[in-house]
């Protein structure tokens, strides 16, 4: 699947399941790795991403049953989903072994700074490296704050993967964090776990808190004030058995296209809305969008339940502008509410994302370049960009182009829900990038859009 066309769609009705929330699949296979006695995941994401750190761990010689992803599934676009179960049989870190072979984390951010954070402290060596995209991601974020723990990591000029890793005793360390990252706050908490003391790491802005959820659940002992966390060094973690709840970033995709295709209805199952991930609901309800929540629970220390969005033909979507501490709650939603700026009235204004240029690509340019081609108007800036809304575009909507997301699977799939209410058909090239984080996707929104 080199390209991908997308009719426009009347409307989006029925229900759809979305994969299994990736960032807590990462956090529970890494966990359940380091723990001791067996864990059994449930809802495992079938992304790609979720698979090459199944793979790493594997690599690393930790006993797992994950069916079809054993059989390398090489953690590449296109490649087979993840199994929806995954047992791991953890010994402890004294389980872990040095790897043979490099680690390769694949296009996956989180298992490359997630793991560098585990194998700092491991008595043994290692390599770990990605695809071109996640070596071109800056990495010094997570070798800078691990260093100072003791860590000796050796990463290419600039500070980009492959890093090489010399597994050493670690010390405790204070950490206010820079930039705004779960990735690199998990990281360092992790390594916290094989350090002597009690690390603590204050984050600028509260992002997505999985890590620390997973911690406590597997029997860490974490504390929590606002912005400050804390572990203590040398936790012995207990296998068990965890459900994953739904990915609130994948169903994005669904609530945008219900949201801006009038006659619509939708129900979501079993979404995750951990209040650290779900401040696009309120984001959405706020420009106008109708959504309810139903059936919340707290499963394992993570919130879920089912969503419905409807919208009328009277549903008028306002718009809105993204800025400071708002651009980390929602920084895995930007691509698709950007793209939601042409059906909405005063536009989408998204300021202080610098972090969208360092992602799977330069998200500001690529969307910006992509938006265009369908007739948007695009305003960018270094931080952010304006996607005009209605009243700038003076009646004219979108139209279908020929797009290019550079094998980003955000990008792909929020462009394919622009796609849905423009004039034409649109062809997305590289298209089976979404297998990065949802490898269903086009059949998903297949099946709920009305065409005929
Ligand atoms: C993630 C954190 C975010 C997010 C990424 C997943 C995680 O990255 O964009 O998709 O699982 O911790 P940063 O930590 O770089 O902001």
């Amino acid at each position: 699947m080199a390209k991908q066309t997308i009719a426009p769609a009347r409307s989006v009705t029925g229900s759809v399941s979305v994969p299994g929330d990736k960032s807590i699949s990462h956090r529970l296979a890494i966990l359940a790795a380091l723990a001791e006695g067996p864990s059994e995941i449930r809802n495992y994401s079938p992304a790609a991403d979720c698979a090459s750190t199944l793979e790493c761990l594997e690599r690393l010689g930790i006993p797992l049953d994950a069916g079809n992803a054993r059989k390398s599934s090489r953690a590449r676009t296109g490649s087979r989903p993840a199994p929806r179960l995954v047992r791991i049989r953890g010994a402890g870190p004294a389980g872990w072994r040095e790897p043979r072979r490099t680690l390769d984390a694949g296009n996956s951010g989180t298992t490359l700074r997630l793991l560098a954070g585990v194998l700092a402290g491991q008595p043994f060596r290692c390599k770990l490296t990605g695809d071109a995209s996640l070596r071109s991601r800056p990495m010094r974020r997570v070798i800078d704050p691990l260093a100072e723990m003791g860590a000796r990591i050796r990463s290419c000029e600039g500070g980009f993967a492959p890093l090489e890793i010399t597994g050493t005793p670690l010390r405790a360390i204070e950490y206010t964090m820079p930039v705004a990252s779960a990735q690199v706050k998990s990281s360092v908490l992790l390594a916290g776990l094989f350090a002597a003391g009690t690390t603590v790491v204050i984050e600028p802005v509260r992002t997505r808190d999985h890590t620390e959820i997973a911690l406590a659940e597997f029997g860490a002992s974490v504390r929590r004030a606002g912005q400050r966390i804390e572990i203590a060094g040398g936790a012995r973690l207990q296998g068990r058995e965890i459900l994953v709840p739904g990915d609130i970033s994948s169903a994005v995709f669904f609530l945008a296209a219900a949201s801006i295709l009038p006659g619509s209805r939708l129900v979501l199952q079993s979404v995750g809305m951990n209040p650290t991930r779900s401040a696009v609901l309120d984001f959405l309800v706020q420009m106008g969008a109708s959504i309810r929540v139903t059936e919340l629970a707290q499963n394992s220390g993570e919130l879920g339940g089912d969503l419905e969005v409807t919208s009328t033909s009277s549903t008028s979507l306002r718009g809105g502008k993204i800025s400071g501490p708002d651009v980390a709650r929602l920084i895995d939603e930007l691509p698709m509410l950007a793209a939601m700026g042409p059906y909405t009235e005063e536009g989408i204004e998204i300021r202080d994302a610098r972090e969208l240029r360092v992602k799977e690509s330069d998200r500001i340019a690529v969307l910006a370049e992509s938006l265009r081609r369908m007739g948007a108007r695009v305003e960018e800036f270094e931080d952010g960009l304006r996607v005009a809304g209605r009243a700038e575009m003076a009646g004219a909507g979108l139209h279908g182009a020929e797009v290019d997301p550079r094998g980003d699977h955000r990008l792909a799939m929020a462009l394919a829900v622009a796609a849905l209410g423009a004039r034409g058909e649109t062809r997305i090239g590289g298209a089976e990038c979404v297998a990065v984080s949802y490898p269903g996707f086009y059949e998903d929104l297949n099946s709920v859009a009305n065409r005929s």
